[in-house]
C-alpha cells in the first residue's frame, strides 16, 4: 500500500508540475513530443486535431483511441486520465448534442485546466470530474464506451483500474484503450524509479500480462489493433529499451 501511495502522489504531482509548467511531454520518447506534432505521430487524424481546442493538445497521449472507436451520436463515452481532455473533446464532437462525455484525472491542475478549456470553448456535453481510475466517479452501467490514453500504465493496480472500466461499461459496451507495454521484463531499476514510472515506463506489463489484466476484469474479444514500437532512453541516456505502444479493444462481457 505504501508503494503504491509513493508511486500515485509521484505521478500526481508530475502531471500537476506539467500544467504549472504548460511543458508539453510525458515520456521521453516518440510516445510524447511537442503537442500537435506528437499528436499526430501518435495516431490523430489532423483534420479532427484542428476541431478541438488547441490548448488540450499537449502530446502527453501515445495513441489516438477516437479515432478507431466509431463513436456514434447520442453515446456516453467515459475517458480514463483524461489529462487536459484533447480526446475528450474529440469524442465530445462525435457524440453531439445528446450525447455525452466525462473525463476523469486524480489531479486538480488537470481537471481544473480541461473544465476551463471546456468552458471557454462552449462544450457543454463534456464535464471533467476529479477522481481515481481505481475507484470511478461513475454510475455503474452508464457509459457506452470507455477510452484512455497512456494512462493505465501509471496505475500501480491495473487490475482494480479495468474492474472499475468494466463497471461503468453497459453489458456488450467497448473499451479502446492505447498504452505502452513492453516485450520482456523491465529491469528492477526502472520498475522502482519515480521519475520512469510517471513517464510512462516503469509501470508498463509485459503485453500478455497486460491483456490478461483486461480479460480478468470482465471483457471478452479482447483484441489488439495497432502497436507500434518505441524507444526510451536508460541509464541516463547511455542506452535504449524498447517498449511498445498498443492500442486494445476490447468488450464487456453481454448479460
Ligand atoms: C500521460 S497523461 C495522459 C493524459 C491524456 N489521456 C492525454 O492523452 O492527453 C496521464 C494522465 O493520467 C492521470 N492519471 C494517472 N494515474 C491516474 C489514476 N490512477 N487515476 C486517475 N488519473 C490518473 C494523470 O493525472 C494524467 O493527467
Amino acid at each position: 500500500m505504501e508503494e503504491e501511495k509513493r508511486l500515485k502522489d509521484g505521478v500526481r504531482e508530475a502531471y500537476a508540475e506539467i500544467v504549472r509548467q504548460q511543458s508539453q511531454c510525458c515520456c521521453s520518447s516518440s510516445c510524447c513530443g511537442a503537442g500537435g506534432s506528437a499528436a499526430v505521430s501518435a495516431g490523430y487524424l489532423p483534420e479532427e486535431l484542428q476541431r478541438v481546442p488547441q490548448e488540450a493538445v499537449m502530446g502527453l497521449g501515445c495513441g489516438s483511441p477516437t479515432a478507431v472507436a466509431e463513436i456514434k451520436e447520442g453515446e456516453v463515452v467515459v475517458d480514463l486520465g483524461a489529462g487536459p481532455g484533447v480526446d475528450a473533446f474529440l469524442a465530445a464532437n462525435k457524440v453531439g448534442p445528446n450525447g455525452k462525455v466525462i473525463g476523469v484525472d486524480m489531479t486538480a491542475e488537470m481537471v481544473d485546466k480541461a473544465n476551463g478549456i471546456a468552458r471557454t470553448h462552449g462544450y457543454s456535453n463534456v464535464e471533467f470530474r476529479l477522481g481515481e481510475l481505481e475507484a470511478l466517479p461513475v454510475d455503474t452501467g452508464s457509459a457506452d464506451l470507455v477510452i484512455s490514453n497512456c494512462v493505465i500504465n501509471l496505475c500501480p493496480d491495473k487490475g482494480k483500474a479495468f474492474r472499475e472500466a468494466c463497471r461503468v461499461l453497459r453489458p456488450g459496451g467497448r473499451l479502446i484503450v492505447a498504452d505502452i507495454v513492453s516485450e520482456k521484463p523491465l529491469a528492477a531499476e526502472l520498475r522502482e524509479d519515480l521519475g520512469a514510472w510517471a513517464s510512462c515506463i516503469g509501470g508498463a506489463l509485459e503485453r500478455q500480462a497486460y491483456l490478461a489484466k483486461i480479460e480478468e476484469a470482465g471483457f471478452e474479444n479482447v483484441d489488439i489493433m495497432s502497436e507500434r514500437p518505441f524507444f526510451v532512453e536508460v541509464g541516463g541516456g547511455k542506452a535504449m529499451e524498447q517498449l511498445m505502444s498498443v492500442t486494445v479493444k476490447a468488450y464487456k462481457l453481454a448479460l
